[in-house]
């Protein structure tokens, strides 16, 4: 079945290249939501701007309404973060945009998705044995795949 992914971000250096690769490699449809600040480069999209299953919107991760607008109408099933202000240098002299796009957006991101899994009864799974783990490891025993020298 083909998967629809939001891709956040992807207008940036590495979300671009996520997404010029996805697409011709696979059958995914992709949201793609960026803001378009000075790291965003519509021209780097250039080459997927024409295929009908990548659909670029202009907006903040940081923006709940729009995020679950999204997630609800194209159905959405993944999240890809690559959103981000990516500049160290600049958090110096303005550390209030990579509060709200870093930690604020990244959070109302995850959230959005959180809530519509639960509303249409399609939680994310844990990757399988991990209770067991977490427990053993609370118990003080070492998991299994560890004790005989395995690694995952
Ligand atoms: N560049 C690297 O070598 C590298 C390596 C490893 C990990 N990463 C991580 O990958 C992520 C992306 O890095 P990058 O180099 O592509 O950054 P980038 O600065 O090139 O791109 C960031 C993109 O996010 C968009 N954006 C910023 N704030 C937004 C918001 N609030 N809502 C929606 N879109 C927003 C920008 O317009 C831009 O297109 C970062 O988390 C970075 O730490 C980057």
């Amino acid at each position: 079945m083909t998967q629809t992914i939001l891709v956040t971000g992807g207008a940036g250096f590495i979300g671009g290249c996520f997404v010029r690769q996805l697409l011709p490699e696979s059958d995914a449809r992709v949201v793609n939501l960026d803001k378009l600040t000075y790291a965003g480069n519509l021209d780097s999209l250039a080459p997927v701007a024409s295929d009908p299953r990548h659909a670029f919107i202009e907006g903040d991760i940081g923006d709940g309404a729009l995020v679950t607008r999204l997630l609800d109408e194209h159905e959405v099933e993944a999240v890809v973060n690559f959103a981000a202000e990516s500049h160290v240098d600049r958090s110096i002299d303005g550390p209030r945009q990579f509060v709200e796009t870093n930690v604020l957006g990244t959070l109302v991101l995850g959230q959005s998705y959180l809530d519509r899994a639960r509303a249409v009864g399609r939680l994310p799974r844990p990757a399988a044995g991990s209770h067991a783990k977490a427990r053993r490891r609370k118990e003080g025993k070492r998991p299994a795949e560890e004790a005989e020298g395995r690694s995952n």
